[in-house]
């Protein structure tokens, strides 16, 4: 991998409408641009102008996508909620609902706010909706824009999927063929009210769209493949899995590293215990606790493929969630992302 320098603004990209860019934060991977930036090869005047657009390009996206697992659109004049909503639909690709924990806010159909963590909360890569058990309910892209670019950090970075997973089976091979033969459990404990200070901590009532305990454990079997047990006061206790970590897309090079480790690792639930103050940890499924030095490792290779493009107003980034990860950056108020999932 290396960091791009090799494409050319305003190259031909095989569909007249759009020219490739560069940008400083690219990089190359596997011989394709990661993420291939794309612009209106003449200026658009409004919003309906960037929705025939995209319209009319919607299979030579899509292919593209594919090919490079994550598309960067900028100047194209889109302006708010109500626009990037417009886009989505211009693309037609079938939109789908969000299915977590995440805090996000439904902002006009199907889309959200990317997420209303607090600034100085950076969200860990991942794929979209990875712990869900049921897979026909995954979306296999990712759609953000950038209403309000944050003052400062706020990035979202994506990474390459496979490349994760080739760098864990040469680093941690061990490590690999446990979670082959194993597989992971994801524990997380839900309050039974959002707690004003951790923001980013549901509360279960609110996740699963009922107050009625009975109610609450059948989707979370349906949803997580999840086993309940109640706390004290009110807190509801998830086991989830086995899952696989990994998962055959079908890329070149490896399979996908489909997991939620990084959001969900801290090591601490054999040592302290589950409860609203320690909310998360992943386990190996016998339960057994994951080894702190692969976890580091994952988590630089994370760092290691990333690309962080900072947010311009109106930029649109495209995500193939089988094939690429994305995160947060922390960030400085103000900055709203937002984000549509689709099939
Ligand atoms: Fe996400």
């Amino acid at each position: 991998m290396t960091m791009a320098g090799e494409c050319e603004t305003g190259e031909e990209v095989g569909c007249i409408l759009l020219a490739e860019a560069c940008l400083p934060e690219q990089r190359t991977v596997d011989g394709k641009a990661f993420p291939l930036v794309l612009t209106p090869s003449s200026p658009l005047e409004s919003a309906v102008d960037a929705c025939k657009l995209l319209h009319t390009c919607r299979p030579f996206l899509e292919q593209k996508l594919k090919e490079h697992g994550a598309l960067f659109l900028r100047g194209f004049p889109l302006c708010g909620g109500v626009d990037f909503h417009a886009a989505v639909e211009a693309l037609s690709w079938p939109t789908l609902p969000y299915i977590g924990s995440a805090p996000r806010t439904q902002v006009v159909g199907l889309v959200y706010t990317a997420n209303d963590a607090n600034p100085d909360v950076a969200i860990n890569f991942h794929h979209e909706m990875a712990q869900i058990a049921d897979a026909s309910t995954w979306p296999s892209k990712v759609l953000f824009f950038c209403e309000t670019p944050p003052l400062e950090g706020g990035q979202t970075p994506i990474i390459m999927s496979h490349k994760v997973t080739q760098g864990l089976w040469m680093q941690c091979p061990d490590f690999m063929q446990k979670l082959e033969d194993q597989g992971l459990r994801y524990l997380k404990v839900l309050p039974m009210v959002k707690d004003p200070a951790h923001i980013s901590l549901q509360g279960w009532p609110v996740v699963f769209g009922t107050s009625d305990k009975e109610e609450a454990e059948e989707r979370a079997k349906k949803n997580y493949n999840a086993k309940v047990e109640w706390l004290p006061e009110g807190h509801m206790s998830l086991s989830s899995g086995p899952f696989k970590a990994t998962k055959d897309f079908g890329q070149e090079g490896g399979n996908a590293w489909f997991n939620m480790i990084a959001a969900y690792y801290s090591g601490l639930s054999h040592k302290v215990g589950m409860s609203p103050k320690q909310p998360y940890d992943v386990v190996f499924g016998d339960g057994s606790p994951l080894p702190e030095d692969a976890v580091a490792t994952c988590m630089k290779l994370h760092e290691e493929n990333s690309v962080d493009i900072p947010w311009q107003q109106g930029d649109l980034m495209i995500v193939d969630n089988f094939l690429a990860m994305h995160g947060r950056r922390a960030y400085k108020p103000p900055r709203q992302i937002l984000v549509s999932l689709c099939r």
